[in-house]
């Protein structure tokens, strides 16, 4: 995903109907606008790619223009795309396009959807063509997939819990899709649902203008001490709502997430979100321990390059930097985030999504001149593993393809 707006207005709605603004709302908790907005393009116009396993598919126009857009849509075709993951000719959709999860959303939303988008200015922009690998350039093929994987059923609450819980329950699965990018995926490319799996990190790639595809690591937002178990609920709907806590500061591909959607939610709705993703069962998957060897290298590392801010002892300080103990960042199974910051430097964002976003700390600078992929590998494999941390070895080949 590419489509970083930072702070760029929705496109504007004609009419000030409640609904239309609910549906505005409700657009911003599920994200459509980075997915469906090219850098530089107009307001989800699409063209947005997105490399896969299996190829490059790439997001279309969803404004109301009706040669090139859903201007010609009823409302039931749209339910149908948003539902089922079928187009108005009968077509499957591929699942990049979450709608596993807004399947789960009620019909009085998902009218307000509906009217939002048809009530936004019409952009003529043409779909870009799929570059996907045979066979999965056969969209047939995806029938199989859905028979699979896909679940129709919409959101149910569960009344053994409160009302907040079920809210944020309802955003998160139905709307904000934070799974997506947290949960692992099997080999076919669906979100694994057995026991114990669920948001314990997950792998996806970007496409950058300059590097190509890159891939990212997505932490573990479970409550291990593995994942965010550190974090309390109120600092997970601080930095949902505001971009920083004490433990992080928005960066990479969260910028999307938290300028374009979190952000602009209501202090209810972030907290909600927190209390539902700190109820999820505490569950991580961390690798065997790394070679006393590699663990000593790695160590003469970190004091040389990473100790003054992050300390000796890991817990940095309110005026240097975040902990890296209890890090769900460091922790994430998949390091690529974790090396691509250290390597190339922090990507925050240009503008910062609030004023408490600011903190007293200096950021980081890149560290890949000064380290050889074997010292950056055992440094970043004793972060992981040292101060109860556990997450698997990272090996210098890792490295290698993070540099560029
Ligand atoms: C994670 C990225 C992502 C998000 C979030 C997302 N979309 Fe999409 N969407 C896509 C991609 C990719 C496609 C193209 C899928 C394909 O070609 O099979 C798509 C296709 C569609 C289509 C089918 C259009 C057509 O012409 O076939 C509709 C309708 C749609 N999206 C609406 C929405 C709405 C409404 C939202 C927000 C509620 C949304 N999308 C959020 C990625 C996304
Ligand atoms: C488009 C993919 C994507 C989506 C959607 C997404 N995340 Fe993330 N998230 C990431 C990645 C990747 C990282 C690692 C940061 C980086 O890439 O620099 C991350 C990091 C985080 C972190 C750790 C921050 C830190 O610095 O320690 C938290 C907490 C988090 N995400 C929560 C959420 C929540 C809650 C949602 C849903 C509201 C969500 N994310 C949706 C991809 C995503
Ligand atoms: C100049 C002080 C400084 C140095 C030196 C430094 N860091 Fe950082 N680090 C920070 C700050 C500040 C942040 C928070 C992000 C930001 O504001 O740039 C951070 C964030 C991080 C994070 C993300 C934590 C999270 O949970 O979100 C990790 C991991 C990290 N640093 C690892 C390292 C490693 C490994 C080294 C040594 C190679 C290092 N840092 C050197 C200041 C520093």
């Amino acid at each position: 995903m590419l489509g970083v707006l930072f702070a760029a207005p929705l496109g504007a709605a004609n009419g000030d109907d409640t609904t239309i603004e609910r549906g505005e709302y409700l657009v911003r908790a599920a994200n459509c606008v980075s997915c469906h907005t090219a850098p530089g393009g107009a307001v989800f116009a699409g063209g947005v790619p997105f490399p896969t396993d299996f190829g490059t598919i790439y997001s279309t126009n969803i404004t109301p223009d009706e040669s090139t857009g859903i201007g010609k849509w009823t409302f039931e075709q749209f339910e149908a795309a948003m539902r089922r993951g079928v187009r108005p000719d009968g077509q499957h959709l591929y699942p990049a396009f979450p709608y596993t999860n807004f399947a789960k959303i009620d019909d009085a939303d998902m009218r307000a959807l509906y009217d939002y988008f048809m009530s936004v200015r019409p952009v003529n922009a043409p779909a870009r063509k799929n570059e996907m690998q045979f066979p999965f350039s056969q969209r047939r093929l995806m029938g199989v997939w859905k028979a699979l994987f896909f679940n129709e059923e919409r959101f149910k609450p569960d009344p053994a819990r409160p009302e907040a819980w079920n809210r944020g329950a309802y955003l998160v699965e139905a709307f904000a899709h934070c799974g997506a990018c947290h949960s692992p995926r099997n080999l076919l490319g669906a979100e694994k649902t057995g026991d114990g799996k669920p948001y314990t990190g997950g792998v996806l790639d970007e496409l950058d203008d300059e590097r190509g595809p890159v891939r990212r690591g997505a932490p573990n937002l479970t409550s291990s001490p593995h994942g965010i178990g550190a974090w309390s609920e109120e600092d997970l709907a601080h930095y949902l709502k505001y971009g920083a806590n004490t433990r992080a500061r928005v960066m990479g591909t969260m910028n999307e997430v938290i300028l374009n959607s979190t952000r602009h939610l209501t202090e209810d709705d972030t907290r909600a979100i927190a209390m539902y993703i700190k109820s999820l069962p505490a569950s991580a998957d961390t690798g065997g321990r790394p070679s006393s060897k590699v663990m000593a290298l790695g160590e003469k590392q970190y004091d040389i390059h990473c100790g003054t801010c992050h300390l000796p002892t890991g817990l940095g300080s309110d005026d240097t930097g975040p902990p890296l103990a209890g890090s769900a960042f460091a922790q994430a199974p998949e390091p690529a985030s974790l090396i691509d910051l250290v390597i190339n430097g922090p990507r925050l964002p240009v503008v910062g999504p609030s004023e408490q976003w600011q903190r007293p700390w200096q950021s980081m600078t890149p560290f890949g001149q000064k380290l050889s992929d074997e010292e950056a590998a055992a440094l970043l494999s004793y972060v992981r593993n040292s101060w109860g941390n556990a997450a698997p070895e990272v090996k210098p080949s890792d490295i290698d393809r993070m540099r560029w």
